[in-house]
């Protein structure tokens, strides 16, 4: 079977974080997210995916070195200006005559995905939906449905008391070549907005498939640190990392990592290959990325650091993310949805609340 998976986003509510990293590719528990969803199409006997892009498409061309992922092939379909969701699967499907699965690049699941392609199998669906149930649907595209499955409409961020329904558009898709046909080519569709809608008016060709499992929707800085801690205490049913080993409950360690024996470590954790953790430092549900060091009596709580970067003594880093080399110099505080760039500096003694860093010149 063969996937298209959209990374053509700028992931705006990410930066300074996608500024230098696409969003699909920032690591989740020091994992790329995007060789998560990978590995989950490929147990599910994909082996081949269309990247769709059209933002930073280097980094991924130099990420995938040989343009492979494991036994996976991988394709480039680089759009010269933004097609949005539909524009972009029609741009990645050009060549492509059979079933695909489609998936937002932003989506983490415990999607069954193979009771998904029953379902649309044994319906003759000419697309199917993933559909995830939320406890508030405001904020999403709610799909209600006849009960065997098939669409009756779409409502955009219904208020919460006028929801018809809590089940809600969850970014994967599996789609007939027939679809392909009803996106027209080069220009700017939603398929969420503008494709499915339309379809709705032929009776028998759009399903949705509801699934009560693992989701989440990275694209928030609130929900890519849930998304760390949901990974770390084993929600999506595996160890946060193939290398990491479990130290204690909870604490999962990956090779070379050095950990003074005076720091406090509270699960979940994951420190990172190569990491270094210094004296006194407290590290409570975080992730340390590989060779990052967290110098003495550092504290991170809820924090995400990237690999590479550097939390200084008596530093606190709480509710927020370090990117990549980041520098936190000492006696500084970084708190409340913070977002440290890539290569980015906070100088010593600063105290940083709900702010974006960016380094210099990006
Ligand atoms: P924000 O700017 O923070 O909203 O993030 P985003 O740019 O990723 O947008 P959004 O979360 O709505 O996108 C959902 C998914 O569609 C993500 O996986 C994006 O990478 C992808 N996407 C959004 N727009 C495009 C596009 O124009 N082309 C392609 N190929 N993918 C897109």
């Amino acid at each position: 079977m063969k996937a298209i998976v959209l990374v053509g986003g700028e992931g705006t509510r990410l930066r300074p974080l996608t500024l230098t990293t696409p969003k699909p590719l920032l690591p989740i528990a020091n994992i790329p997210f995007l060789e998560r969803q990978l590995s989950w199409l490929a147990s599910f006997g994909v082996t081949e995916a269309v990247l769709s892009m059209g933002y930073l498409p280097d980094a991924f061309k130099e990420h995938f070195v040989g343009d492979r992922f494991g036994d996976m092939r991988l394709r480039y379909a680089v759009e010269e200006k933004p097609l949005g969701t539909a524009g972009g699967i029609r741009f990645a499907a050009e060549g492509i005559t059979e079933r695909v699965v489609v998936c937002n690049g932003d989506v983490l699941t415990a999607l069954d995905l193979g009771a998904m392609v029953a379902f649309h199998e044994d319906r003759k669906a000419q697309a199917s939906i993933y559909l995830c149930r939320v406890d508030d649907p405001s904020m999403f595209g709610v799909v209600p449905t006849r009960d065997d499955g098939e669409v009756i409409g779409f409502i955009e961020k219904p208020p919460r008391d006028q929801a018809p329904t809590n089940w809600i558009n969850a970014g994967t898709y599996v789609l007939e070549p027939e679809v392909f046909d009803r996106i027209p080519t080069r220009v700017n569709v939603s398929i969420e907005r503008e494709t499915f809608p339309r379809m709705v008016e032929t009776r028998g060709a759009l399903y949705a498939f509801p699934y009560d499992g693992y989701w989440l929707d990275i694209g928030t800085p609130e929900k890519y640190l849930q998304a760390h801690t949901d990974i770390l205490r084993g929600d999506l049913g595996e160890p946060p990392t193939q290398s990491a080993t479990e130290a204690s409950p909870g604490i999962w360690v990956e090779a070379g990592a050095t950990i003074d024996p005076s720091a406090n470590l509270h699960a979940p954790v994951l420190i990172g290959a190569g990491a270094t953790i210094g004296a006194g430092a407290t590290i409570d549900n975080s992730v340390v990325g590989p060779n990052a060091n967290i110098a003495d009596r550092a504290i991170l709580r809820r924090a995400v650091v990237h690999r590479n970067a550097r939390v200084g003594e008596h530093s606190e880093v709480a509710d927020s993310v370090v990117g990549a080399e980041a520098q936190i110099e000492s006696s500084t505080s970084c708190v409340d949805v913070t977002l440290v760039g890539a290569q980015a500096r906070v100088l010593r003694g600063t105290q940083v609340s709900a702010g974006r860093v960016a380094a210099e010149g990006q």
